[in-house]
């Protein structure tokens, strides 16, 4: 069982390895997403890799990081401890293939136990290969999700999924069939920015732009599944927009682009639900 309180989740990527956790009172925080670790090193895509429109953020990062190796030696270290020690913590795991996801499963079977739960990304739109296209072929999928469910067989497990490449009604119940625990919905989605000389970057939208999406696919989900554990992800920036995702169902809300606008909106979406929040 996840308790997320306040039901406020740092999204991946946004806060890095914990380094918001400097700028913030432990509790506005209910639960910190790490960026994605690969079972491989990753560079990310060459710059550009941020542009932002009126309603959005694009960027094309490209999953940088230094991989699960230097990862498990750094939480063994204790790298990680002062993380710990403050806030629930959630691991995300990507890869490029089936047996990539296999084996940085395995991996990360001997720190598991320091984490709440574990995200696994399957839904970057900014890399060529895993990221969203793990899941274009069904039966290999739902093989990966069982095989990771044997080998963290006491782990949270969430899987992130995006809107492209399966209905997400349909992805959750093979999610559920797979004896997983929870879903974060939704990724950015692939958008192209065009400046005025018709310059273009492509990448990965987030921001206020994925709200209505995001909302649609809560919607979808909780309406099918009433027992599936959901973190909402897309265009939080204040409580109003928390409250719609937690009044259609999501057990916490993940906040994301907003923090690159104003480091306190964490603090300030905490202090506007208020009325919500149990102490205990
Ligand atoms: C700069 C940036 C980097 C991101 N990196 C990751 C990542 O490493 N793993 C991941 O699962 N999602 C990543 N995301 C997606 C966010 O976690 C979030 O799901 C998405 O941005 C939608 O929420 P938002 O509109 O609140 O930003 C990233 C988003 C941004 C803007």
């Amino acid at each position: 069982m996840l308790v997320i309180n306040p039901p406020i989740v740092i999204a991946s990527g946004v806060g890095g390895f914990g380094e918001y956790m400097h700028f913030i009172p432990p509790e506005y925080v209910g639960a910190y997403t790490l960026k994605t670790i690969t079972y491989k090193p990753k560079s990310g895509n060459p710059p550009p890799r941020m542009r932002a429109g009126e309603f959005y953020i694009l960027n094309s990062i490209g999953l940088e990081n230094p991989g699960i190796e230097r990862f498990l030696k750094d939480v063994k270290k204790g790298e990680f401890n002062h993380l710990f020690e403050k806030v629930k913590v959630i691991a995300s795991l990507g890869g490029e293939s089936k047996d990539e996801y296999l084996k940085i499963s395995e991996r990360f079977s001997e720190i598991s136990e320091k984490f709440e739960a574990v995200e696994f990304n399957f839904s970057c739109p900014n890399v060529e290969k895993g990221g969203l296209s793990i899941i274009e072929n069904k039966q290999e999928w739902r093989d990966t999700l069982r095989l990771i469910r044997e080998t963290l067989p006491n782990t949270f497990l969430i899987a992130k999924i995006g809107m492209e490449g399966i209905f997400v009604e349909k992805a959750v119940e093979l999610i559920k069939t797979e004896g997983w625990d929870g879903v974060t919905l939704i990724n950015t989605i692939r958008g192209l920015h065009m400046d005025a000389g018709r310059n273009y970057v492509v990448g990965g939208l987030s921001g206020p732009i994925l709200k209505p999406i995001a909302l649609r696919m809560i919607y979808e989900v909780r309406k099918h599944f009433e027992d599936i554990f959901i973190i909402a992800s897309g265009g939080v920036y204040t409580a109003e927009d928390a409250k719609e995702y937690l009044d259609l169902g999501a057990d916490a809300v993940a906040v994301g682009s907003a923090l690159f606008k104003d480091p306190n909106v964490v603090e300030k979406i905490v202090k506007g639900l208020s009325d919500r929040i149990t102490r205990e």
